[in-house]
């Protein structure tokens, strides 16, 4: 059975997405709402980790408190418009490793090609969170995650912040074991294979290219 796909319905989010939506927003205020985005959605994203008991003692008395259970936690953007979530992720899990995939999709076949993989060597003990902002065709995370799980990691969630229904239908097809955060769900891609009506090209209006 496949996981249920997370998909936001906080009022900070849908605010902060309306923005990154627009073609009025340029690229310093279209990053920091990038990284707030992706803060709220790893709050969310980390609800289910795992506490144990601490005693501690309090100016007044001692008492038995939770910390996380010293689970292992690793980022892995898709390169290059996960870098922009990377930030957002650490300031929530500082003691975080980072991997990176490198995977850009063909124009014309929108196919995706892997240029790069670097991932934690402790991988295997390691709950993953794979970061892109945008599911499209589903080509790269489906790629990416297939990456990743050869490496036997504890665990994989794959955290974006705009969804397609085509992109999300791929994703729980191919690894049903890997649960979808994503921030908007919208309504379907063009015949470029965009996300409608989404927010354009990702990585160009992060890093200010064209
Ligand atoms: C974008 C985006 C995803 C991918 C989504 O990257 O960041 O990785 O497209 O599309 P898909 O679901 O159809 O695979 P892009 O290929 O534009 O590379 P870039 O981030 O390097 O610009
Ligand atoms: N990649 C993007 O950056 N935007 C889309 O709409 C689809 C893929």
């Amino acid at each position: 059975m496949s996981m249920q796909p997370f998909i936001a319905d906080h009022p900070l989010i849908r605010h902060k997405v309306t923005f990154l939506r627009d073609e009025n927003t340029g690229s310093k205020q279209f990053r920091e709402l990038i990284q707030e985005i992706t803060e709220l959605m790893m709050y969310e994203a980390t609800r289910d980790l795992p506490l144990c008991d601490v005693e501690i003692k309090t100016p007044i008395t001692t008492t038995t408190c939770q910390v996380i259970a010293g689970r292992k936690l690793a980022f892995v953007p898709i390169l290059r418009a996960g870098l922009g979530m990377v930030d957002g992720a650490l300031e929530l899990v500082p003691a975080a490793r980072v991997g990176h995939i490198g995977l850009y999709r063909d124009p014309k076949t929108h196919l995706p090609v892997e240029y790069y993989c670097k991932l934690p060597s402790d991988i295997d003990e390691r709950d993953v969170f794979v970061l892109d902002p945008m599911l499209a065709t589903g080509g790269s995370a489906v790629d990416a995650i297939s990456q990743i799980k050869k490496r036997h990691p504890r665990s994989i969630k794959f955290i974006c912040i705009i969804a397609a229904p085509e992109g999300m239908a791929a994703i729980t097809k191919a690894h049903p074991d890997v649960q979808v955060y994503c921030a908007a769900l919208d309504e379907r891609l063009n015949e470029n294979a965009y996300i409608v009506p989404g927010l354009g090209d990702a990585g160009d209006r992060i890093f200010g290219t064209k």
